[in-house]
């Protein structure tokens, strides 16, 4: 039975900058020595609009990147998108602000112990963990390459020093407002069929995750991805986030995506199921 990350912990940190970059908010938080413990694929559930405010529930943010070095000690990076109340929230907290925080919740990417040729794929804000992620991967002696989408240029997260961790940065928007017109699922299939790819990590809207594991299955290339179900308490209580995933006997069974993921197996995921109820479990 799975249980909640076991390096996770409470705490109040302090913002130690918020600077607007395109249509997100760049976060760094002062989080001291949980960076030791913080993987590429963990995520943070932050309390949202103060002491007095009516939102119960926390909201999930990806750690984007973390860092020991700097004047303020262990630092953790969000990019975040104001989308409802509580993100709105999170974006309007100035330098020196407060925030109550849960980190590191969740599983992480695998990293390979052999180098291997890396493709990561994010969608919108779905490249923030990926950074993070291809430092970690080019550090192993990795090929790492990144493909970033999204509907316009404002949505791709792109910033200059993560240019400088992959070998190649490929920018897709579907209006053609920056990098090439089209889906960043579209060159995909070439670069499997001519095996130029070992492993996909994958980050961003579940119908991207969806299609990237239909274009590799079948095939021996692996894919991680970070799923992004709707989640209520973060910590594997309240069930809000399960996910149907079928088990090496073919089984199908209900995993909670805060604790048994983001980070899942993209060829466990019954895609056709997601958002219902399988039959067995009805
Ligand atoms: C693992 C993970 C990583 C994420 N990473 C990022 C990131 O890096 N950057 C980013 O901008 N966003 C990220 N998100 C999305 C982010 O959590 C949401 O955009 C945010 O929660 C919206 O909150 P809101 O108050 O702004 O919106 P609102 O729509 O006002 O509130 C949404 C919140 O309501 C609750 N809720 C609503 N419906 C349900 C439901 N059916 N079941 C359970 N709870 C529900 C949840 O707590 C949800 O977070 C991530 C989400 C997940 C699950
Ligand atoms: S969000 Fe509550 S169990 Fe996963």
């Amino acid at each position: 039975m799975s249980s909640i990350n076991k390096f996770a912990s409470r705490m109040n940190v302090t913002v130690v900058s918020n600077k607007r970059v395109g249509q997100y908010h760049q976060i760094v938080l002062n989080v001291g020595e949980i960076v030791n413990v913080c993987k590429p694929g963990n995520f943070a559930a932050i309390r949202v609009g103060g002491d007095n405010a009516s939102m119960i529930l926390r909201r999930a943010f990806a750690i984007s990147r973390v860092s020991l070095s700097g004047p303020y000690g262990g630092s953790m990076e969000l990019i975040v998108a104001p989308f409802g109340k509580g993100s709105k929230w999170l974006c309007s907290q100035t330098e020196g602000s407060e925030i109550d925080l849960i980190a590191p919740l969740g599983s992480a990417f695998g990293i390979p112990t052999e180098p291997v040729r890396a493709l990561l794929i994010g969608g919108g804000y779905g490249s923030a963990p990926l950074f993070g992620l291809a430092e970690v991967l080019k550090s192993r002696g990795c090929r790492v390459d990144m493909y970033l989408g999204a509907s316009t240029g404002g949505k791709i997260y792109a910033p200059m020093e993560g240019k400088r961790s992959v070998n190649i940065l490929r920018i897709y928007t579907e209006d053609g407002s920056m990098g090439e017109r089209g889906r960043v699922t579209e060159p995909i299939p070439g670069l499997v069929a001519d095996g130029l790819v070992d492993v996909i990590y994958s980050c961003g809207p579940m119908p991207m995750l969806r299609a990237i594991s239909e274009i590799v299955a079948g095939t021996d290339v692996v894919h991680q991805c970070a799923v992004e179900e709707s989640m209520a308490c973060g910590v594997g209580i309240c069930m809000t986030c399960v996910l149907p995933v079928s088990d090496a006997d073919g089984s199908i069974s209900m995993k909670r995506s805060c604790i048994d993921g983001p980070v899942m197996n993209g060829a466990s995921v019954v895609w056709d199921l997601v958002g219902k109820i399988p039959e067995a479990h009805a």
